[in-house]
This record gives structure tokens, sequence and C-alpha cells, in this order.
């Protein structure tokens, strides 16, 4: 085992409650996120977090005893400090602040604005000022808006004391998810304007081999990891050297317990089926032999199907295996 932390992404529309609660179990991870929760000129309601973060009834924990931070998503430094101070009062233990989502319906929020460190400062010095200071703060960044050089001044801007870790997401705004923009070299300089607070480094971090390249390179031991937990189900234990990526067979009895996880928690047919195909159209993005299989299993609506197909899968790869 090496000294690595992984955390599990904020991962909105992808890893909500059902979802964390599976990848988390499998994962290894020290640390999950909730989905962004929207602040506005209105302070977060309780209601919201409840309904959002399921986990409020596990203290703040996924089922498999994996911690989970709460995201907050606004520009109103003063509904973003209540909302925060809301957020521990029921149970959270810290919060994360999201100056990285690229969404288009995301308007003055987010990565917007990384073009407003001065704002982003505000925000940060607010809610750290206001919430008790044995709630972590943290916040998530990309390298800047238009251009990574301005990743020196965003990071300035947040380092405020008693920050307690910085993901730094790398790439631009701009950038949206391409991988031929990821830059893991333009995170190391910007430990020294860090204010000594713990970077942690994020994208493309998908194996154990990634997360050395990514060391060598960022000089973090710490990572988030986000598209790369749906292939790998157990990534966390993976980068920390401590198992095997999981074999097809496993990743398809994974996708299993998504439908199961949908399904107890009444959501309809479709929907079981349409995250079960989220899970698995993730998956095969870096486990690509997944792709027949896919093809046909996106043609299934009914859950019974779906889990006869998964199932039939399951026993075809566990006899190749057998036979090789
Ligand atoms: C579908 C999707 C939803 C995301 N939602 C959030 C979010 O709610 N909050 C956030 O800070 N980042 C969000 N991100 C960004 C991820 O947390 C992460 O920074 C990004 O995917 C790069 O990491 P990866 O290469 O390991 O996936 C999202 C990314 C994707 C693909």
């Amino acid at each position: 085992m090496n000294n690595y932390k992984v955390y599990l992404a904020p991962l909105e529309g992808l890893a909500d409650g059902p979802m964390r609660k599976v990848l988390c179990a499998h994962g290894g991870y020290d640390l999950c996120f909730s989905e962004f929760i929207r602040v506005t000129d209105l302070v977060v309601s309780p209601k919201t977090l409840i309904r959002e973060i399921p986990e409020y009834e596990n203290d703040c924990k996924t089922a498999d005893g994996t911690p989970l931070r709460v995201q907050l998503l606004g520009d109103n430094p003063d509904t973003l400090a209540k909302s925060a101070v809301i957020a521990c009062d029921m149970g959270a233990k810290s919060i994360d602040l999201n100056f990285g989502c690229p969404s288009r319906f995301v308007h003055h929020a987010g990565a917007m604005l990384l073009k407003e460190p001065e704002l982003m400062h505000d925000i940060v010095q607010k809610v750290r000022d206001t919430l008790d200071e044995k709630y972590q703060l943290s916040v998530k960044i990309r390298l800047g808006f238009l251009d990574k050089s301005e990743a020196f001044d965003i990071v300035k801007a947040i380092a405020v004391d008693g920050v307690s870790e910085i993901t730094v997401h790398c790439r631009t705004r701009k950038d949206l998810y391409k991988n031929e923009a990821l830059d893991w070299s333009a995170l190391s300089p910007l430990h020294e304007c860090a204010n000594g607070i713990t970077l942690i480094a994020n994208g493309n971090v998908n194996s154990l081999k990634d997360a050395k390249a990514c060391e060598e390179i960022t000089l973090c031991n710490h990572f988030m990891c986000g598209r790369g937990a749906f292939p790998v189900p157990n990534l966390g234990h993976v980068i920390k050297g401590v198992q095997k990526e999981y074999p097809i067979a496993d990743i398809l009895r994974t996708s299993l317990e998504v439908v199961e996880e949908f399904i107890a928690t009444t959501r309809t047919e479709k929907t079981v089926m349409d995250r079960a195909k989220q899970f698995l159209g993730y998956a095969r993005v870096h486990k690509t032999e997944l792709n027949p299989f896919f093809k046909t299993f996106c043609r299934c609506t009914l859950v019974s199907d779906g889990v006869k197909l998964i199932e039939q899968q399951i026993a075809y790869e566990e006899q190749t295996v057998h036979e090789l």
C-alpha cells in the first residue's frame, strides 16, 4: 500500500446518492462528494439537502462508511456562507466550493467565476469566516477560464487561511473535457502560491500507472477521480496498490448492483435502465471490450431483460476466462 489518498469526484447527474452507494462500496475512496448544490440569493433549504444527499441519514457517510463532503455552487458570499452553516448544522463535516463546473446552464457560478478571482476570494473568505473552524473547507477549480496562465491568480485568491484542500482539474473552462487539453504540468508550480494548502490533482487519473505519472508531474499524492470510477469500480483500491482492476465480469456485477440500488429507491423502470446504461456507457469508454454487449444492452427497455442479459454476459466472461 502506498501513501496515496483517492477521492471520488463530484459528478452531477451521474454520482447521485444511489450511484455513490455502489461506487463507494467498491471504490476504496477516502472521501466522496455530493453533486453540486446550487445556492442562489436564497439560502439552501434543509429539504433540498435531505433530498439530494441521502447520506445525511447515515452521519454523512455512504453505507460502506465513506465520508461525504457537501459541495455548494453559487456566486453570493452571504447565502453560500449561511448555506454552509446549515449543511454542517445538519451533520456535514466538511464543505467544498465549486468553481469548476463548465455547464452552460450555470450562468454566474462554477467555472464562470474563474474570470473573477476577487469574487472567488470574497466567497471563500466569507464562508471560512462564517463556518466554525472544526468544519473543513475545500475549493475545486480549473486552471483558468480561457488560459492556464490564470491559475496563479486564481489559487492566490482562494488560498485563504483555514482552507484545507484545493482540487485542481487540470483543464481550463474553455477546454471543457478535451483529452488533449489536459495539462498536469500546469499544477506543480501552483504549490508555491497555495499558502501551504494541500493540492489535489484531478483529470484522467484512471489507474495506478496514471496516478504514479501524475504524482511525478504534479508533485501531488492526493487524487480525485471521476469518470474512471466506472470502468474500474475498485479504482481507489487500485490506485492505492492493494487490488488489481476488476475483470469485465466484476464490472458487470457492479452494474447489477446499480440496477438493484435504483430499483430499491423506487425509480421508474425507464430510469433504472437509463442509469444502468449510463454506468456501462462510462465503463465502456476505457473497457472497449464491453462495446458489443453494450450495444445489445441499450436496446433493452425492461429491467428483467436487462438483468438477464447482464447475467448471461457474466457467465460468458467467466467461461472465456476459464478457457484461457
Ligand atoms: C457528468 C459530469 C458531472 C460533473 N459534475 C460535477 C459537479 O457536480 N461538481 C464538480 O465540481 N465537478 C463536476 N464534474 C467534474 C468532475 O468532478 C471532474 O473534475 C472531471 O470529470 C475530471 O475528472 P475525471 O477525468 O477523473 O473524470 C462533473 C463531470 C462530469 C463528466
